[in-house]
């Protein structure tokens, strides 16, 4: 039997097991999927651990990206821009982290918004500076996008973020001052939120939709609950939504199809399970 895991700290809340359980039953594959929890000081020992070779491999969660990358043999492309690692596998014995953030937020973009949908963007918006922003930032820079604008709280995180990517994106990306956002959502055609703002239990994302033009899209990576403020305002002014679910559905994939051999699929079915877990919540 094939036995994957996600490890973090806490880890009860990981939405993770419920959907490698879904798509293990959905393709009659003898695995598993666990949840391990540990603590920050004890994860070297969890890697040491892991090389004894009872796990295909796993995916890492918070507060461990930074470490996983730190520990790991080998990494791919994204994972080394980023800084993090959430995915871990092994291959010719060598432990091997990739980053299956930017690819889950962009292969849920294109699911929602439909193939092209930048032709129709132009400029955007992206809110927050964290480590959730750079691997967003990492996605949208690939894409045909005139101007991308990050406007953050710390304006110092913002210019640190910017200056990051500016060799390889180039002038299209630009920081903008954080007092400037709710004018600056007139030329946004997409509008990120990367900040936990309008998590249950957090204050709501300060920022007025009042000024979108007609079509924008508005996205936001908390999942919890599924209709943040932000999303409720965005669908109220009839602008087209992306929620933070997809993302989370979206990132799994590429693990299971390391640890398991089959390429899962994100189906309604999929959704409608993790949708009823967090509405239970
Ligand atoms: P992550 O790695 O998950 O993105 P992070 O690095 O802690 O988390 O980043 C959190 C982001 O949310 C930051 O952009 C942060 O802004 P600051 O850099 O100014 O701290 C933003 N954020 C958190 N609380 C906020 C608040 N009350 N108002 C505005 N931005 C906030």
């Amino acid at each position: 039997m094939r036995r994957a895991f996600v490890v973090g700290h806490p880890v009860k809340h990981s939405r993770s097991p419920l959907i490698h359980g879904h798509w293990l039953a959905e393709h009659g594959i003898d695995g598993s999927y666990e949840r391990i929890d540990v603590a920050p000081e004890d994860f070297g020992r969890f890697v040491a651990t892991l090389r004894e070779g009872d796990y295909a491999g796993g995916n890492v969660t918070l507060p461990h990206k930074e470490a996983a990358f730190a520990a790991v043999d080998r990494r791919t492309g994204r994972a080394e821009r980023l800084g993090a690692v959430n995915t871990l596998w092994f291959e010719n014995g060598e432990l091997v982290g990739d980053n299956t953030d930017v690819t889950g937020f962009m292969a849920h973009l294109d699911a929602s918004l439909g193939a092209g949908w930048e032709a129709g963007v132009d400029t955007a918006l992206v809110v927050g500076a964290g480590g959730a922003a750079r691997g967003i930032v990492a996605g949208l820079q690939e894409r045909a996008l005139a101007r991308i604008l990050v406007t953050n709280r710390t304006p110092g995180k913002a210019d640190d973020l910017v200056a990051a990517f500016r060799r390889e994106v180039g002038p299209r990306l630009e920081t903008l001052p954080w007092d400037e956002r709710d004018r600056a959502v007139a030329e946004a055609g997409l509008i990120v939120n990367t900040t936990s703002l309008g998590m249950a239990g957090q204050p709501p994302l300060d920022l007025s939709l009042a000024a979108t033009r007609d079509g924008a899209a508005v996205s936001d990576i908390v999942y919890v609950p599924l209709r943040t403020p932000l999303l409720a305002a965005a669908e109220a002014r009839g602008l087209r939504i992306v929620d933070g679910l997809g993302m989370l559905l979206h990132q799994a994939a590429p693990g299971f199809a390391r640890w398991f051999g089959v390429t899962p699929r994100v189906t309604p079915a999929l959704r409608a399970l993790v949708e009823a877990d967090i509405s239970r919540a």
